[in-house]
């Protein structure tokens, strides 16, 4: 169902994947990636059948070995290069939908492929799989948001560590940090990664969009702002069941 040149949109019932797919450059993220992203991104936000998205690299080597060196330089001008970011804004994309994405990951995990796996909320990845940050010691900051999404999944420390020295992390380490969710043998991957989307869907619950909204809103708030809009939602949610109101509203209603 793919109309795509650079990435594989699929639909298995309620899950959408994406698949990176220039796998002779190692899935290297290019202009053309980015519209096709933004794309396929616009039709999941769209599509009221997908509940889940599963984004994944194709090929043996990577699931994305950064931004294209080849295209570097070649944006007509500063302006319009920002211009197109603003219009195709692929990190908004991603960080607006409220439905879970798993990133499934395996070799290269460098440059923009970590900041597109930061910005799925689980990450699995196979054995292989080694991650690193590249761009400050190319010249140039990393631009699709992992000075921001890295030390949220893991504390300052750790990504100052890979943001300023490039050094690279094999997925033994990036578990114990946190950065992924699980590790597991290549051949197992995409099933994996199919069932831990299809294992949260299968509660069947319609409050994890609020879990996800509650939890991204309250990451840029104060711990106790973040509470109260906890305590808001959740009573908004007892509020639609008609169910019994909880004991602590008096704590937040106001
Ligand atoms: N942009 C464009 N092309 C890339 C690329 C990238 N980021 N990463 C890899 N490729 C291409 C290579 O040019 C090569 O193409 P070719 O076969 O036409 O020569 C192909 O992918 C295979 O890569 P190669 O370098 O031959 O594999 P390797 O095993 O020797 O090295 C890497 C793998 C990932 C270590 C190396 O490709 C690399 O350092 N890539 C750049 C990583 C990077 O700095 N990314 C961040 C950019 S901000």
């Amino acid at each position: 169902m793919t109309p795509y040149q650079t990435i594989i949109y699929e639909k298995q019932g309620p899950v959408a994947r994406v698949t990176l797919n220039r796998p002779d450059v190692l899935n290297a993220y290019n202009v053309a990636m980015r519209d096709e992203m933004y794309e396929a991104l616009e039709a999941i936000r769209d599509d009221p059948e997908v509940r889940g998205v599963v984004l994944c690299g194709a090929g043996d080597r990577a699931f994305c070995a950064g931004a294209d060196l080849t295209e570097f330089g070649t944006a007509p001008s500063q302006a319009i290069a920002r211009q197109v970011r603003w219009e195709r804004d692929v990190w908004g994309l991603f960080t607006s939908l409220d439905i879970p994405l798993v990133a499934a990951v395996h070799g290269y995990v460098l440059g923009s492929g970590l900041e597109i796996a930061l910005l799925c909320d689980i990450r699995v990845a196979a054995e292989d799989a080694v991650f690193g940050l590249p761009e400050t010691s190319l010249g140039m900051l990393p631009a699709a948001g992992g000075t921001q999404t890295l030390p949220r999944v893991f504390g300052p420390g750790p990504a100052l560590d890979l943001l300023l020295t490039g050094r690279r992390i094999n997925a033994r380490e990036a578990y114990n940090l946190g950065l992924v969710a699980k590790v597991v043998p290549r051949y197992h991957l995409m099933a994996e990664a199919q069932a831990v989307v299809e294992g949260i869907l299968a509660s069947g619950s319609d409050v994890l969009r609020s879990a996800k909204r509650a939890l991204q809103r309250g990451m840029d708030m104060t711990l106790a702002q973040g509470l109260e809009l906890e305590a808001r939602m959740a009573l908004d949610i007892f509020r639609a069941r008609r169910g019994p109101i909880p004991a602590w509203r008096g704590a937040v209603e106001t």
